[in-house]
């Protein structure tokens, strides 16, 4: 078999780290069919991303020549880094007495869960970039993976995950409509932390908006969204125009039941049928292991675990905590059309859930006296103009009837009129919720 140049990085903080790259190189050199042409020389680097208090990493780049294919190289490299006393699996960005990372393989180009080729991250990498130029490689000339990628339609999303999954990776899907705010971020973190592959979606879906509700002026900024899904570590972002989703005959549509009944379902006849046919259908693309939805859509939170249930999709809904501002207004991309006076009164609908949930902590247990706390919250700021303020069962969100309660979850939903344009918020709080 022919030789093919390969680059490995080798990073080590914990012991004596020169001592762990020399014989790391050593070890290397004995393998059969791998010849280590050219080393670098050793540098200095901080961790890189969030971890626990470390000392500096000794980093260099190995050039290379062999014949072994990427896979058995990077067992070799595992089976190094095991050997130099490194526990595995790490836990991420934990100190390491050795970390092998495999560059570059000839012209190799992978993307499984094992083994990304190039190295998803070396371009952002000091450590790796500085060795690489000293070995006098021309940076611009060398490829690089693009994250996240971006796709605009179906067929290439899916073929795109089909490849993934064929390589083994467990793949987090994070649907969205963009305008990107930490909330958002949070899910896409969580994914990242918890699956090999996070595919971000961003589609303003105009099933799911009524005739006179705000499709048009829906806040759209795909530049910064992309910029924010980077940071959070999505792989691919999936912005597809409306046409790619729906072609002109497009006539089916997910009808849901009574988990769409009342709220916000009551509010926006079909809304729920709209973001269930979006979401089956990202579904079908993607075939995600873990789907990410915000807590903060509580309702819409309970209509896609009956969705995945009910039509079995296999994988699981995973839901994510409300972010919420300082003042603890949660986080919505809609937020931003709040007037100055408005967004001071907005606060009012988590302490009216507060102030509830404190008459629980209490030992209020009535479900009206419950309510009948927060309406007097809420009745205090006439800007906000209530939709509906309810207690239900955690979970499915099933109505509660009237009497004693032995928990539930409060949603709450105004409207706000002083800004750029009229503003639904919505919020909730679990009564056995211990958060601020
Ligand atoms: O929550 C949203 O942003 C949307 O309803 C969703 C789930 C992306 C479907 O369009």
């Amino acid at each position: 078999m022919s030789a093919h140049r390969a680059y490995v990085g080798l990073g080590s903080n914990e012991g004596d780290r020169d001592q762990h790259l020399r014989r790391a190189l050593e070890r290397l050199a004995a393998v059969p069919g791998v010849k280590v042409a050219r080393v670098s020389s050793f540098v200095d680097s901080e961790l890189v991303g969030d971890g626990p208090p470390q000392g500096r990493f000794r980093n260099a780049v190995a050039e290379l020549h062999t014949t072994l294919p990427p896979a058995a190289l990077l067992a070799v490299c595992k089976a190094l880094e095991a050997e130099a006393g490194r526990r595995l699996p790490a836990p991420r960005n934990h100190p390491r007495p050795l970390d092998l990372d495999l560059l570059f393989h000839g012209d190799c180009r992978l993307d499984t869960r094992e083994l990304v080729l190039p190295h998803a991250r070396w371009h952002e990498r000091e450590f790796v970039m500085g060795p690489l130029r000293e070995l006098g490689l021309d940076l611009a000339a060398l490829p690089r993976q693009q994250r996240p990628i971006v796709l605009t339609s179906p067929e290439d999303l899916a073929a795109t995950c089909t490849g993934w999954l064929e390589g083994g990776c467990l793949i987090g899907l994070v649907p969205t409509m963009g305008s990107l705010h930490r909330g958002h971020q949070s899910l896409v973190q969580r994914a990242r932390g918890e699956c090999d592959r996070v595919v971000v979606t961003i589609f303003v879906n105009p099933l799911q908006f009524g005739p006179g509700e705000d499709f048009a002026a829906y806040p759209r900024d795909l530049e910064t969204d992309l910029a924010r899904c980077r940071d959070a570590g999505a792989d691919v972002v999936f912005a597809p125009a409306t046409a790619a989703m729906y072609d002109p005959a497009f006539c089916s549509h997910v009808s849901v039941g009574a988990a769409a009944e009342g709220m916000e379902g009551a509010l926006r006849p079909g809304h729920f049928s709209g973001v269930a046919t979006v979401v089956a259908r990202l579904f079908v693309m993607v075939r995600p292991h873990r789907a990410y939805f915000g807590e903060k859509d509580a309702q819409q939170l309970a209509v896609v675990r009956r969705l995945a249930r009910d039509l079995g999709f296999p994988l699981r809904v995973v839901p994510c905590p409300i972010v919420r501002e300082a003042d603890g207004l949660a986080m919505s991309s809609r937020n931003v059309y709040l007037g100055a006076a408005d967004r001071r009164a907005s606060t009012v609908l988590v302490q009216a859930l507060r102030a509830a949930r404190e008459a629980f902590r209490a030992g209020q247990r009535d479900r009206d006296r419950l309510l009948q706390v927060a309406a007097a919250v809420l009745a205090g700021e006439p800007r906000a103009a209530l939709d509906y303020l309810e207690l239900r069962s955690e979970g499915d969100l099933e109505p509660l009837p009237p009497g004693p309660v032995v928990g539930g979850r409060l949603l709450v939903a105004a409207r706000f009129r002083d800004g750029a344009r009229p503003v639904r918020l919505l919020d909730n709080l679990s009564l056995a919720a211990d958060d601020a």
